[in-house]
């Protein structure tokens, strides 16, 4: 395996690794974004056992050490596995993630204190503004939620829009095909009665790049993007909700 480096927007970077073991042929990509700015971001840890792999490429563009922050959506292996080896090679930098998530998970498994945001809380990394923005159970986890990076108007977005593939890093094409059809396979959302408001108010941050966990980023216009989903999310929850039962008349 390699992990590929891509600038998607002004000084965030893209590593990603491909793992096609997972659904083969198509296999699944594994992203890490790194925030340039006076104190880098990476947003994503990445799994445990791909830890070297993603300090080897991050060393590429930065000393581990210069890292100051790590955050992640929610809590999972590949959004946040090898936080504490990070924490280990980079000195200076703090985890941080949401109330929930840091009272559910980290107060306890991360080996630093984290910092706790609030819902549309900014950190501000000097030459870029990353907000934090809850999205319980969206896709899925208690905890979950994305950061939007301000001046470039990118949306880390997590395992929103995961798809299949790894034919390219970038994208103005469909992202909402290939999310709903991995969505068919993996069934990995937490449907649920909220999910299509907490997508449609991601959509108001009028997005010029949706960087997704397990995808290429998309550039283009992500409010229509965010809002297809949302259409589908509300088909699929309205769908659950009156699937007929072993009772049913
Ligand atoms: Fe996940
Ligand atoms: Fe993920």
């Amino acid at each position: 395996m390699e992990t590929k480096i891509t600038e998607i927007a002004d000084g965030i970077y893209r590593l990603s690794t491909h793992v096609a073991e997972i659904v083969p042929p198509s296999g699944l990509t594994f992203n890490q974004f790194l925030v340039l700015g006076d104190e880098p971001m990476m947003f994503h840890t990445g799994l445990r056992k791909m830890f070297g792999l993603n300090r080897n490429a991050l060393s590429r563009i930065i000393p581990p050490e210069k890292l100051r922050w790590i955050a992640f959506g929610h809590f999972e292996s590949d959004e946040c596995g090898a936080m504490n080896e990070w924490l280990a090679v980079s000195p200076d930098a703090t985890p941080a993630h949401g109330h929930t998530g840091c009272y559910v998970s980290l107060n306890d498994f991360a080996d630093r204190q984290p910092r706790v945001l609030g819902d549309g809380e900014v950190i501000d990394l000097g030459g870029k503004r990353v907000r934090f923005i809850d999205t319980p159970h969206t896709p899925h986890g208690w905890d979950a939620g994305v950061l939007f990076e301000e001046t470039t108007g990118t949306l880390m977005c997590g395992d929103l829009f995961t798809q299949l593939g790894d034919d390219r890093a970038l994208t103005s094409g469909d992202i909402v095909g290939p999310a709903i059809a991995a969505e068919d396979i993996f069934k990995y959302s937490s449907l649920n009665p909220a999910m299509g408001s907490t997508i449609r108010g991601l959509a108001s941050l009028r997005p010029k790049t949706l960087a997704l966990m397990h995808g290429p980023s998309f550039q283009g216009d992500g409010s229509a993007a965010l809002l297809a989903l949302a259409s589908n999310y509300e088909q699929r929850t309205a769908a659950a909700l009156h699937y007929p039962t072993a009772n049913a008349a």
